[in-house]
């Protein structure tokens, strides 16, 4: 399968490339010998790739918080490369409490950022993709948009608004040679949880509702499969280059769950939901 991506895709643009699932398909894509610019807030993150990668690696640093200075940032990049032949969005973090008990300003940073900012970049790179009738771009989204995470409405409401795009394009790229992939993970092992902050707001505040969630969150992640098997599914998906959802993680997740969905009436699946998260 090795050097098969590189006769198809020559240069990439991954956001989110220093951890995790981002950081996983940056390594598999330059692995393939394929350009990557990868971003970070903090380009020394992303040092190790540099030094692993030399002249294929392109560090870039790029902050969803600033939408103006994302999209020139991606629009040097696409100068810089020539053009983008994939571009991965997956730059993205996790806000964790109730509806009522989290400040406004912390569900819309989750909008702005990984909703609006997201869809500005999308909307360059699909612009530019048009222009040339070739291109693939994938959203990163999550089985979220399924089954939505507790005490996460701000993260739901993102990833389903980014799915709901995925679905406008892949309609749009119909008879063209753009493709859009709708690529939504399960859990992954990788620092997401970390990264939510609010968690040790909520959990101070000793709900016993959010204190079992925030258990069963933490000891689902910490028992999900590495984020290099993620980056396999993306592997395949861009080997088929074609567009469509795919689903990546365990089986109870990506496979089990989304046929129960479709089987069972949505009450039963909520109460199935509820217990699952304790
Ligand atoms: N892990 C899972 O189980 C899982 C499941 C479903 C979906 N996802 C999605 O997968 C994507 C990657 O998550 P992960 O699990 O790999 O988490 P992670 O290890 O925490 O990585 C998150 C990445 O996003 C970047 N990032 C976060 N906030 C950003 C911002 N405001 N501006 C620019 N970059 C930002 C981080 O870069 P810097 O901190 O270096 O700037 C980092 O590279 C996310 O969109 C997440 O929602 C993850």
């Amino acid at each position: 399968m090795s050097g098969l991506l590189k006769e198809k895709y020559k240069t990439a643009f991954v956001t989110g490339a220093s951890s995790g699932l981002g950081e996983a398909f940056t390594r598999m894509l330059l692995k393939e010998g394929i350009r990557v610019w990868g971003t970070s807030r903090d380009v020394n993150k992303l040092r190790k790739l540099k030094n692993e990668f030399g002249d294929l690696f392109t560090l870039v640093s790029l902050d969803l918080a600033d939408a103006e200075s994302a999209l020139s940032v991606f629009k040097e990049a696409e100068i810089n490369a020539g053009n983008f032949d994939l571009v991965i969005q997956n730059a993205g973090f996790g806000v964790f409490g109730a509806f009522e008990g989290l400040p406004s300003t912390e569900w819309k940073k989750q909008l702005d950022q990984m909703l609006l900012t997201t869809i500005l970049l999308s909307h360059a790179a699909w612009s530019s993709m048009r222009k040339k009738d070739s291109g693939i771009l994938v959203h990163v989204s999550s089985l979220a948009t399924e089954f939505p995470l507790p005490f996460m409405s701000g993260y739901n409401i993102a990833k389903a608004g980014l799915s709901a795009l995925s679905e406008s394009l892949i309609f749009e790229a119909r008879g063209s040679g753009l493709c859009m992939i709708d690529f939504r993970p399960g859990d992954y092992r990788t620092a997401f949880n970390g990264g939510m902050q609010v968690a040790a707001l909520a959990l101070e505040m000793r709900d016993p509702r959010l204190i079992r969630a925030w258990e069963a969150l933490e000891k689902n992640l910490n028992e999900a499969p590495s984020a290099l098997e993620a980056a396999l599914d993306l592997k395949r998906a861009l080997q088929r280059g074609k567009s469509g959802l795919i689903r990546s993680g365990g089986f109870f997740q990506a496979r089990l769950a989304p046929l129960a969905a479709r089987l069972l009436p949505k009450w039963l699946m909520r109460s199935l939901s509820a217990s699952y998260f304790k």
